[in-house]
């Protein structure tokens, strides 16, 4: 149901525009400027109903207010037949339309659902012209591989209902920004986003923290506390690491599922909440089921849609994008300019990423805080980064046995140069060195394998 908001210092208009739309739209009231900001910043509105002229601040303070602070809701300015000019002035200043006291009910009702019709329709077509340009990035979540891109387009699809969603994914793929996304593009944005991770939280502390407790409940509860579920009610709750919760909390957290109700430690009184449930876990839950570890129905609760992230490994298309974001970011954040020379670049494509986004925003905040002049090099990386890809690569080729003998090792050989020469910036007498082969060796190899010096200026 869609928020109004009905600003007028009139209780009789403020009581008979709640009874008269209260069946089609919620509504809240409010009797000065104040109080309306007050609500405002709570929860956006979708439409105002606004009377021009009340004691104290006037309706037009808050359209000025809505205007400064950038917020972008239709409002509807009621006036006085003989203040027409007022409701023009009004319009200046962004107000939707107006209507004049005393007004009729249905076209009242027919202005307010034209008007929020409209907004939905501005909604759409902001959503097809970014699918149109074919945007890459959705909340804080960058990614332009063809599974990222189905991701985006799933999280705006589940956001507006309240499914139940499970976010698997290996460790740093980004679960908890799906999470907060989902919440962001959803109704319940301007409600609370709670995060709880039930893996660094102690078993005996767990209860509490997501039920919370009354004063003196258990030793050392010297205060009363509200747990998460509450502290989310009206938003979503994030349970991340669901796969390490307790199984005696596990039967506790399927009935409050349920029922929808919790109960703080120590006070058999059930309180009613209401939050989306969004649960994140890098462990496979079926398998856990299977040994017992994780139950079957609390599993069928939380897992009404699966959302996968792939390993970054599996999205090389977004490890570039990805790469150049973060260092974007940074640069911002630090004043300076910064960028990758090429050698960087290509280690950044090469390597696996184990530790997936996050590994790969670590090394770049690595790369900017050790990089002079702006230009981050090889050497500016980890040395995970800068030696691993390729050797694990051709040894576990030859392993299973898709590369042959001699060509492995000769591909191995010709990787050994590439990675002596980008460390030295191609500077062939350095690499050479640094391989403890004379440069003329060096060079003879190099042409065997066509090794071509790119175009980058050599650091002699
Ligand atoms: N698609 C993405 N675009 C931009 N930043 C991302 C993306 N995915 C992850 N990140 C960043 O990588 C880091 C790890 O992400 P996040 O904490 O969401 O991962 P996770 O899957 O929850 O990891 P864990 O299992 O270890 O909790 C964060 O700093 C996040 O901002
Ligand atoms: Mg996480």
């Amino acid at each position: 149901m869609a928020f109004v908001l009905v600003v007028d210092d009139e209780i009789g208009v403020r009581e008979s525009l709640r009874m008269l739309l209260k069946s089609e739209f919620d509504v809240e009231t409010s009797p000065d400027v104040e109080t309306a900001l007050r609500i405002i910043g709570d929860r956006l509105p979708d439409l105002i109903i606004l009377d021009l002229v009340m004691p104290g601040r006037g309706g037009i303070d808050l359209l000025r207010e809505l205007r400064d602070r950038g917020m972008a809701v239709p409002v509807v300015v009621l006036t006085a037949s003989n203040t027409i000019d007022a409701a023009v002035g009004a319009m200046k200043l962004g107000a939707a339309d107006f209507i004049t006291k005393p007004f009729e009910v249905e076209a009242l009702r027919i202005k307010l659902r034209q008007l929020l019709q409209h907004r939905e329709l501005e909604r759409e077509v902001a959503r097809l012209r970014d699918e149109v340009a074919g945007r890459e990035r959705l909340g804080r979540m960058t990614g332009k591989s063809p599974v990222m891109l189905e991701l985006f387009r799933t999280i705006e699809r589940i956001a507006d209902s309240k499914v139940s969603v499970l976010i698997s994914g290996e460790s740093g793929t980004g679960k908890e920004l799906v999470a907060q996304a989902i919440h962001d593009v959803g109704p319940r944005h301007d409600k609370p986003f709670i995060a709880v991770n039930c893996g660094a939280i102690p078993h005996d502390l767990m209860e509490s923290e997501l039920f919370g407790h009354e004063r003196g409940a258990f030793t050392g509860a010297h205060d009363q506390r509200i747990g998460r579920f509450e502290a989310a009610n009206g938003g979503t709750l994030l349970l991340d690491e669901i796969g390490e919760l307790d199984p005696s909390l596990q039967v506790k957290l399927l009935r409050a599922l349920q029922e929808k109700k919790i109960e703080r430690l120590g006070n058999p009184h059930s309180i009613d909440v209401d939050c989306r449930i969004i649960t994140a876990t890098n462990r496979n839950l079926e398998r856990e089921i299977e040994t017992g570890r994780f139950r079957s129905d609390l599993f069928y609760r939380i897992n009404v849609i699966t959302v996968e992230l792939p390993p970054l490994r599996e999205r090389r298309e977004d490890v570039r994008l990805l790469a150049d974001t973060f260092i974007e970011r940074i640069g911002k954040e630090d004043g300076r300019k910064l960028h990758f020379d090429a050698t960087a670049i290509a280690a950044i494509e090469r390597y696996t990423w184990p530790g997936n986004v996050r590994e790969l925003e670590n090394a770049v905040e690595r790369g900017a805080a050790l990089c002079q002049s702006g230009l981050i090099r090889l050497e500016d990386l980890p040395d995970s980064i800068v030696s691993s890809g390729r050797s694990d690569r051709l040894r576990e080729e030859l392993r299973t046995g898709s590369g042959a003998f001699e060509e492995t090792v000769g591909r191995f050989e010709c990787e050994l140069l590439l990675e002596a020469l980008e460390r030295q910036r191609w500077n062939q007498t350095r690499a050479a060195e640094d391989l403890g082969v004379t440069r003329r060796v060096l060079k003879l190899k190099m042409d065997r394998f066509d090794i071509v010096a790119p175009d980058i200026e050599a650091g002699e």
